[in-house]
């Protein structure tokens, strides 16, 4: 292996995608199945996360699993170790996993799950995996982080009274939203932490997409998702942003956008809002007992 190079090699490029296992995240795994390196797959599901592994046998890339369920902290701690202990250097990280429930849930740790899994997971295991992160920073190739929001923010504003909607938590659209406005959000306060470090920060909205995406809700849920058919596209077209963020020359030259069918988009005036960015960072701080990480 040579450290001299300012690029990796392809075949030593690590990437870790979240939320493989089904819907746009699978989809974009076996795009990248598909390309020389290591892809990391991040699921809960165990026996999933087997059958995904032999499906991508086979590609260019070499496939390895980390089972941790993302809505306990516990877990996002290990699976982030995991990977550090085996990947010193990471240089694509995929932040997709995601629920949106009818009814309000908890999550082991006691706190609303989609305020968990969709924001809060996606902070920490970033933060834990940064030294990783900036360890294959190369100055013509920066590591890249891509953050699976949604145009859904475009109906919300962050709560900062109850963010987990323990009072009007309703049909859950309102903590589905917030939860992917603190994407965008999220995405800007660590993109301009980054700028100039060799790692940039991406979100983007995939589309509105045929994937198992709140069918988790009963018959109810589900009706709605068949009957609104004809208005998704597929897994594999929403995918298609996420492996244009990873690899095209254009995303490794800017930080902290937000993307839809491959182009930048501009989120609402809510999601472009610095104190808003920076109250979310130092709530999500304080939630996952972090630190200001040093960078
Ligand atoms: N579908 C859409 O129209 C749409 C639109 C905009 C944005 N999005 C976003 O796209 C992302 C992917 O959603 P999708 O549409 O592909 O939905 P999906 O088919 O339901 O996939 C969700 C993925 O997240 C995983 N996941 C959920 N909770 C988890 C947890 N606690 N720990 C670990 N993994 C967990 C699921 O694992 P299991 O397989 O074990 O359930 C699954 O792999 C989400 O962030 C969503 O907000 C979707």
């Amino acid at each position: 292996m040579t450290t001299s190079s300012p690029t990796a090699p392809p075949t030593e490029r690590v990437t870790l995608i979240t939320g493989c296992t089904s819907g746009i995240g699978e989809a974009a795994a076996r795009a990248l199945a598909a390309q020389p390196g290591t892809l990391v797959l991040l699921g809960r599901s165990a026996s999933k996360l087997a059958a995904l592994q032999a499906a991508l046998r086979g590609g260019a890339a070499t496939i390895e699993t980390i089972q941790a369920d993302l809505g306990e902290r516990a877990q996002v701690r290990r699976a982030a170790e995991a990977l550090l202990a085996t990947h010193p250097k990471l240089h694509l990280l995929i932040n997709n996993a995601g629920v949106y429930n009818q009814e309000r849930k908890l999550t082991a740790d006691g706190v609303e799950e989609t305020f968990a899994v969709n924001h809060l997971a996606y902070f920490e295991l970033t933060l834990r995996l940064l030294p990783a992160l900036r360890a294959a920073a190369a100055p013509d190739a920066p590591a890249r982080v891509i953050n699976v929001a949604s145009d859904a923010h475009r109906a919300s504003s962050m709560g900062w009274a109850d963010l987990e909607k323990a009072q009007g938590y309703g049909q859950g659209w309102g903590a589905y939203a917030q939860s992917k406005l603190a994407n965008i959000l999220f995405t800007r306060a660590l993109g301009r932490r980054l700028a100039g470090r060799g790692v940039v920060v991406h979100a983007m909205h995939p589309g509105f997409v045929n994937s198992g995406f709140a069918r988790n809700n009963g018959w109810l849920g589900n009706l709605a998702m068949n009957i609104s058919r004809p208005f998704q596209r597929s897994p594999a077209r929403a995918a298609e942003t996420i492996t244009f963020l990873a690899t095209s020359p254009e995303a490794g030259r800017s930080t902290g956008g937000y993307w839809a069918n491959e182009r930048p988009s501009t989120p609402t005036r809510a999601a472009r809002d610095e104190a808003a960015e920076e109250r979310l960072w130092a709530v999500s701080l304080e939630r996952c007992g972090l630190s200001e990480p040093a960078l």
